[in-house]
């Protein structure tokens, strides 16, 4: 990857000299466009590492340079490149020397940038996310496609005529499949904050309550300020760390009860602390202390997770799930860090056939091409679902208002589907046969039945 600290022309530029590697600049991601230890923060927290930054001559690259040298995270093993005219009243040489005592590269143009910095051979470094493959690559450049294509075929791509075909008994038979006894978790995640991780696991957990007539707990696992407890009204104080603290007596459901939030589905809610040293304070033994127990009450557990994967109790909720959620919004950045995301995932052997992406807020009519977008991930994620944006559910949930039986139409089949992909995949001896590789999973093989 490359993080373009400059103007979209560089960018651009930049893009066709280095065909084969993602390009990050402001136009991706805005923050880049911001001062400079915002911007390089911004770069850092990338999930893919920047084998480059480049630095436009006219953008402080005194600043951006010192501040991409101690940046750490995707900018830990970066080259820093400072690209275009030196400034007036200095010679060629004085600029060149002053931008290597920046720990940096001067270079002209993009051009001289390519001869003498050019793209390595792909490798796997052990331990570390390796660079985008040729593959990967590949993928980048269909999504950017599918997601600038404003396309809007007649009656979409046949994968949604074919969604359109499951109905509703069939998903809600589908979700109702037998698990026998065990309980089983789901983990929703993302390396993006805000795109709706709380909402879809608010959502995933009341469907499976209301369809499954199962028990059901959603629990905040965002290490900060987790909001799902905001989402029900007359939420009890109770939160993880009280339950912690009251595990060597809670003995009995009843006393369960008193530390979730019951609502009307079925479905109850474990709080997060607001204080996020609190949280951290639970450490992995407490994570699994409380996840027994859960697992002792409920049929399901969702864990609605916080931004990003390297956390321990995301971590602690990815080793226990047995589904995944991968939550994404359709924009072209977002899109680009769910790639960088899939990768290390499968860098950390987490095996994505057992993960849904959830294309979250998309919009009438689809700008996207999801026939595409399932070719680009074909084999690597269980199925992909998309899920409208729907602003009476967003008010609804913000005012504590909520309720299951107002879901519209559209909006409940988006997540009876999503439900549907994450239980038809849930370990069972009566199995779901998946079709293939991905992309239809499980809702295409219900529809073939
Ligand atoms: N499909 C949707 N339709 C309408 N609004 C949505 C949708 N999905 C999410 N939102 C709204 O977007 C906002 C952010 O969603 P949410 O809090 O679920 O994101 P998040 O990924 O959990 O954020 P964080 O990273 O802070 O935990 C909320 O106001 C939510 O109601
Ligand atoms: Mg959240």
């Amino acid at each position: 990857m490359i993080v373009v600290f400059g103007p979209a022309e560089l960018a651009d530029a930049i893009s066709a000299v280095f065909a084969a590697e993602l390009v990050i600049g402001a136009r991706e991601d805005e923050r880049l466009a911001a001062e400079p230890a915002t911007a390089v923060a911004a770069a850092a927290s990338l999930p893919i590492p920047a084998r480059l930054c480049v630095v436009a001559s006219e953008r402080d690259p005194a600043e951006l340079c010192a501040e991409a040298g101690r940046a750490g995270g995707a900018l830990e093993a970066t080259r820093t490149a400072v690209v275009g005219k030196r400034p007036p009243g200095i010679t060629e040489a004085a600029w060149r020397t002053s931008v290597e005592q920046l720990g940096a590269l001067a270079v002209k143009d993009v051009v001289e940038l390519a001869a003498r910095l050019p793209a390595p051979a792909p490798t796997t470094v052990r331990g570390r996310i390796p660079d985008p493959s040729p593959a990967m690559v590949r993928e980048a450049a269909v999504w950017r496609d599918t997601l600038r294509t404003r396309r809007r075929r007649r009656g979409g791509s046949s994968l949604r005529r074919a969604d359109r075909r499951i109905g509703e008994q069939q998903l809600d038979a589908v979700i109702r499949r037998n698990l026998e006894g065990r309980c089983r978790t789901v983990a929703v995640i993302s390396p993006k904050g805000g795109v709706g991780k709380t909402l879809l696991s608010f959502l995933l957990g009341s469907v499976l309550a209301s369809v499954r007539g199962d028990r059901v707990v959603v629990v905040d696992t965002n290490p900060d300020f987790g909001s799902l407890a905001d989402l029900v009204p007359h939420r009890v104080p109770a939160t993880i760390a009280d339950l912690l603290r009251s595990l060597p007596q809670i003995t009995s459901r009843h006393q369960l009860e008193a530390m979730v939030t019951s609502t009307p589905t079925g479905m109850d809610v474990l709080a997060a602390p607001q204080d996020p040293a609190e949280m951290s304070r639970l450490g992995g033994g407490g994570y699994a202390a409380v996840d027994d127990l859960l697992r002792r009450h409920y049929d399901l557990v969702v864990y609605d997770c916080g931004t990003g994967f390297l956390d321990e109790v995301t971590q602690f909720a990815l080793r226990r799930a047995d589904q995944v959620v991968v939550v994404c919004t359709p924009q072209l950045v977002t899109s680009r860090i769910i790639l960088g995301a899939i990768a290390h995932l499968e860098e950390t052997r987490f095996d994505l056939r057992r993960g849904t992406l959830a294309l979250n807020t998309t919009t009438p009519g689809g700008d996207l091409d999801v026939e595409r977008l399932h070719a680009a991930l074909e084999g690597r994620i269980g199925g992909i679902v998309e899920v409208p944006h729907d602003e009476r559910l967003q008010r609804d949930l913000d005012l504590g208002e909520f309720r299951y039986d107002r879901l519209r139409g559209r909006t409940r089949l988006a997540f009876k589907r999503l439900a549907a992909e994450a239980v038809g995949r849930l370990p069972a001896t009566v199995s779901v046969e998946l079709t293939g590789t991905a992309g239809g999973g499980v809702l295409s093989a219900a529809e073939q039945r």
